[in-house]
């Protein structure tokens, strides 16, 4: 018997994972959930004969092509993030963690889009129209074509669809919408997803851009937005550190455009703005001098290069095990490249207390940031500050390689933009990039001898013989 005649037969299903199974159980041995699985209804034995077509197949090339037609929010990042803007009859899933600033983007686009004469309508299930209100007078998002209702029941939602006509609807959150008419408690993944599948068909039939608000808990998303990713057209994702202002909006899902975009939004106390050129947030130094500890990178956020810095600092420890903590970087990645400093290139740190952290709030996970934590941590070790118009590119294997990163030319340009003139970069990887000068290195060692040099001008020959050791 093959694996889907196993699940047709079995006659229990969890309703929160889909996991079938053979026995009923009080808690789902796949996603752990307690009082999911239910009894599921006997497909046995169903036969379907053919019925009547809503429209004939056609040859392919003669079904009438229609481009997505993208209408700009008026908010260039969100429009970024959605290939354009928003699609007529689109459905987006905004989903985030509590207080990340779903809602405040959400009224701010809303806002914008209602200025352009489109009417919006914004659903609340969370909060009291009059907490919307003072949220929208806060952040400067009154507008007259922006429709709001408080609201939790689907039938009334229907009803202030049919009442307003909107153009696009904000449903904030689609876990905060149920019906009696759906099996389920509210907030459950049958009553989500069945909300989610009306709300769809209504905005195909009726041409409204639907965004739809989901909450993620910490833990991954059993609230529901997993649920809702195959049914929807687009799904963003807003991310940020609770103390950080930066908040990134990465496109996870578009059925009309690239999936890998990344907005930039400055969460304040006035609203959202846009961060249309955000490098430099994420440096220390603007025009002063360096400083031992620091040293830039360039990120990339989905196609977008950013660049960052990465601080370390290295101090005498007094205890047995000497601290290690990090912020903004990927604690194995870190370290990884104190093990191979102290192993590799003659760093001595396994006695001290290293501290590493990024600036203004981005996270840097990726291994092209490597070369910079391990310069970083190298450059607060021997008290030397890396040269102030150098970035360094690379990851770095445990035999203290300096490995190729993808994307280099965009990431040197991103650089050279932001005026540095010289990148230490992997070997054999480089396409020249005017304004900037790449300076191959093999392995740390190699790298490492740019703390010996302290001249901010291209001087790439200095570096040349790069199997000295500092
Ligand atoms: N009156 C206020 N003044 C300043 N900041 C506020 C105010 N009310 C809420 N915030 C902040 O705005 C942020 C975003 O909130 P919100 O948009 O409601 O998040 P979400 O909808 O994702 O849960 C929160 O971190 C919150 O602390
Ligand atoms: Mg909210």
């Amino acid at each position: 018997m093959g694996k889907a005649a196993a699940r047709e037969r079995a006659p229990f299903r969890c309703e929160e994972c889909g996991l079938h199974l053979a026995k009923w159980v009080g808690r789902c041995p796949e996603c752990q959930a307690w009082g999911t699985v239910g009894e599921t209804a006997a497909p046995a034995g169903i036969t379907v004969s053919a019925g009547p077509v809503s429209s004939p197949a056609t040859p392919i090339a003669q079904v009438p092509a229609q481009g997505a037609a993208h209408r700009p929010t008026g908010v260039a990042e969100l429009d970024r993030c959605l290939g354009g803007g928003l699609v007529p009859g689109s459905v987006v899933l905004l989903a985030g963690e509590p207080g990340v600033g779903k809602s405040t983007l959400l009224t701010a686009a809303a806002a914008q889009i209602a200025r352009q004469g489109t009417r919006c309508l914004v659903v609340t299930g969370e909060e009291s129209a009059a907490q919307v209100r003072l949220r929208a007078g806060r952040i400067d998002a009154l507008a007259d074509e922006l429709y709001l209702a408080a609201e939790t029941d689907l039938a009334a939602v229907l009803g202030h669809v049919e009442a307003v006509e909107p153009k696009v609807l904000v449903v904030d959150s689609v876990q905060t919408i149920s019906s009696p008419a759906i099996d389920g408690a509210p907030g459950g993944v049958a009553q989500v997803r069945e909300v989610a599948g009306v709300l769809t068909r209504i905005a195909k039939q009726r041409g409204i851009a639907t965004i739809l608000v989901g909450h993620v808990t910490k833990d991954g998303a059993i609230a529901g937005p997993r649920a809702l990713e195959h049914l929807v057209d687009v799904v963003l994702s807003v991310e940020g550190a609770r103390h950080a202002r930066l908040r990134l909006v990465r496109t996870v899902k578009n059925r009309f455009g690239p999936a890998d975009e990344v907005g930039c939004f400055d969460l304040t106390d006035d609203g959202i703005d846009e961060l249309t050129d955000p490098s430099g947030l994420f440096l220390s130094r603007a025009n002063g001098e360096p400083v031992p500890g620091t040293a830039v990178t360039v990120a990339m956020e989905g196609r977008r290069a950013l660049v960052s810095e990465v601080q370390a600092l290295v101090a005498p420890s007094t205890l047995p095990a000497p601290r290690r903590a990090c912020s903004g970087l990927d604690s194995a990645r870190v370290a990884m490249m104190l093990a191979v400093l102290e192993r590799r290139a003659v760093v001595k740190v396994s006695a001290a207390d290293v501290y590493t952290a990024t600036v203004g709030g981005v996270r840097l996970v990726e291994p092209a940031a490597d070369l910079a934590i391990a310069l970083a941590v190298a450059g607060a070790a021997r008290d030397r500050p890396l040269p102030g118009d150098v970035v360094a590119l690379g990851e770095v294997g445990l035999a203290g390689e300096v490995r190729p990163v993808g994307g280099l030319t965009g990431r040197l340009q991103e650089a050279a933009r932001l005026g540095f003139r010289r990148a230490l970069v992997p070997a054999g990887a480089s396409t020249p990039v005017s304004g900037i000068t790449a300076i191959e290195v093999t392995d740390l060692r190699a790298a490492l001898c740019i703390l010996n040099d302290s001249i901010s001008t291209p001087r790439p020959s200095n570096v040349a013989p790069l199997n000295r050791v500092s």
